[in-house]
């Protein structure tokens, strides 16, 4: 699949403010600064789109981009940014969670790792959550451009191995790097296929 068009929608502070159409959406989530917004930029060849700093907690609100015309991805803020207070922490939090829980468009959640990391306790209880509430999600393993391809593949699937002791059906999973464009027609033929389903 080829994305030929990607325009920035809305900006939306909760669920009730994004789009009211009925697009399929594919959301974006993970820790701060673990390459969500540069990941939507690469997927759509198009640098600036989404909003990206070296700085985490760049992105907080929830992000809508159009695509062909047809489909929605969406950027979210990270979670678990120890900067934060409490306060804004938690309405993060319960802005993420209520948007994943009720938001009946959402047709994939991508999950985003550092290749680099072990599995961390935040991105496992969210995995978990996301599994029990019976949400389609995949992990996109990120930065591997800083491992290189056989080292971030060890660790990719070291850390999907972790996740066998809780669950049978392990999720799909991608390798990619938004430095080098890796993994960008893996994503984007998982997004047209369930877009075809
Ligand atoms: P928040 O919105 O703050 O939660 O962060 P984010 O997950 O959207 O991360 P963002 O895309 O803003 O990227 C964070 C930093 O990581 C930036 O300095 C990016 O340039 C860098 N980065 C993102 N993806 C890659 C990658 O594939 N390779 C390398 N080397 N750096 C990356
Ligand atoms: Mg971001």
């Amino acid at each position: 699949m080829e994305i030929k068009k990607s325009e920035f929608t809305i900006s939306a502070p909760r669920v009730s403010m994004c789009p009211k159409d009925n697009k399929a959406e594919y959301a974006f989530i993970g820790r701060s600064n673990v390459g969500k917004s540069s990941l939507i930029n690469m997927l759509c060849n198009h640098k600036g789109l989404a909003k990206t700093s070296a700085t985490p907690g760049k992105t907080l609100l929830i992000n809508h981009f159009i695509i062909n015309n047809e489909w929605y991805l969406v950027d979210l803020p990270g979670y678990g940014f120890a900067k934060r207070s409490k306060t804004v922490q938690k309405q993060l939090e319960q802005m993420i969670s209520s948007y994943i829980l009720q938001r009946p468009q959402l047709a994939n959640v991508f999950v985003l790792i550092d290749v680099r990391h072990e599995q961390q306790k935040i991105d496992r209880e969210f995995v978990d959550w996301l599994g029990e509430s019976n949400v389609p999600f995949c992990i996109v393993f990120t930065k591997a451009d800083k491992l290189g391809p056989v080292k971030a593949r060890m660790n990719a699937e070291k850390w999907m191995h972790a996740l066998e002791d809780r669950w049978e059906a392990l999720p799909p999973y991608f390798i990619t790097s938004s430095e080098k464009k890796t993994g960008r027609d893996e994503v984007l033929d998982y997004i047209d296929e369930i877009n075809k389903s």
